[in-house]
């Protein structure tokens, strides 16, 4: 096993001495810049890793870095292709003010971690396409013949294709709790029938171009989730069209399936977190978890696997343009 050794030194949790700290389940969040200008966000992905809303006690080292390069080579992508704007400004940790390392965090530590972008006001509905059938919208599929709320064909496998990329959005769930899936309807009561349809629409574009540059790399884009927000200005003001925020097409945001490997009817290999669901699920069928925290201590082998996993999508993905 010598040889996939981890990289990297594990970064569980930051300490930053800056404005506006939030602690997502992956990332860390802070304000950046409150001078002049439009404020900025700062995002750096640790090597926490989450199954069913759960953070895990055992961090992924070097996992943070490959999510950070994966979906900022993606947040490019999207602008260049003319797809969508995105929150992406800058991916150096020497943007980060020297001011800011009085606690045990380093500047060497966060190296290939950040994402600097502009900060949002966001938009309060997760926005997922799924252009094949697993996870909830399995289970909805499974009990109701449709997801939400749209009419699916009978006779569908869990892993089949879909006949078309279908939008899907959810709730964001508060701190804790899962998110919903719910009817665009719904969705448009949350965040305004205008600005979902035309989330709606770039969701549907990116997924489909995505999925293809996935494809030409022998990568199934199973399903997907983006975040939008509204730029805010100086002034904490929303202004402009919603833009692409967050991490993209990312394996903790994403199903990614080696396309020679698919066979409906089942649980997909994977370069995604399902591995550490699936090792999660055998703890709970045989009633050692129960799927609320704190989430049990990993195995060495379930860490190494999934960061293999985790470098072979980056590998597939980002390699040339
Ligand atoms: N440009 C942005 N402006 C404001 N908030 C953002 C922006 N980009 C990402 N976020 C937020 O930062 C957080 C990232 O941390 P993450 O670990 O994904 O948290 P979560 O547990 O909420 O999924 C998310 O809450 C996301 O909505
Ligand atoms: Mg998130």
């Amino acid at each position: 096993m010598q040889s996939s050794e981890p990289k990297h030194k594990a970064l569980f949790r930051t300490e930053l001495d800056l404005p506006g700290r939030r602690e997502g389940k992956v990332r860390d969040v802070y304000t950046l810049g409150h001078g002049e200008g439009s404020p900025r966000l700062l995002v750096i992905a640790t090597d926490r890793i989450s199954a069913f809303d759960v953070v895990m006690p055992t961090p992924i080292p070097g996992k943070g870095v490959i999510l950070n390069t994966i979906a900022s080579w993606w947040l490019r992508w999207i602008e260049g292709k003319g797809l969508c704007r995105t929150h992406l400004l800058s991916t150096d940790e020497g943007e980060i003010p020297e001011e800011a390392f009085i606690g045990s965090t380093s500047r060497e530590d966060l190296a290939g971690r950040v994402t600097i972008g502009r900060l949002c006001g966001v938009v309060p509905v997760e926005c997922v396409v799924r252009g094949y059938l697993d996870g909830s919208g399995w289970e909805e599929y499974r009990a109701s013949g449709r997801v939400c709320g749209v009419e699916l064909p009978p006779g569908l496998e869990r892993g089949s294709k879909l006949p078309e990329p279908i939008f899907t959005p959810a709730t964001k769930a508060e701190q804790g709790a899962h998110d919903e899936n719910i009817g665009f309807d719904e969705a448009c009561a949350i965040a305004g029938a205008e600005t979902m349809r035309r989330l709606r629409e770039r969701s549907l574009a990116i997924y489909l171009a995505a999925a293809e540059h996935a494809e030409s790399r022998g990568l199934i884009l199973a399903d997907t989730k983006f975040e939008f927000g509204f730029p805010l200005d100086e002034h904490g003001e929303a202004e402009g069209e919603a833009i692409l925020i967050d991490e993209a097409l990312t394996p903790d945001s994403s199903r990614f399936w080696p396309g020679d490997k698919w066979k409906p009817g089942g649980a997909q290999e994977s370069f995604d977190k399902q591995f550490v669901r699936e090792h999660l699920l055998g703890l709970v069928s045989r009633g050692e978890w129960d799927k609320s925290p704190p989430g049990p201590e990993l195995p060495e082998e379930v860490v190494l696997g999934t960061l293999e996993r985790y470098a072979e999508a980056a590998r597939r993905l980002c390699a040339g343009g």
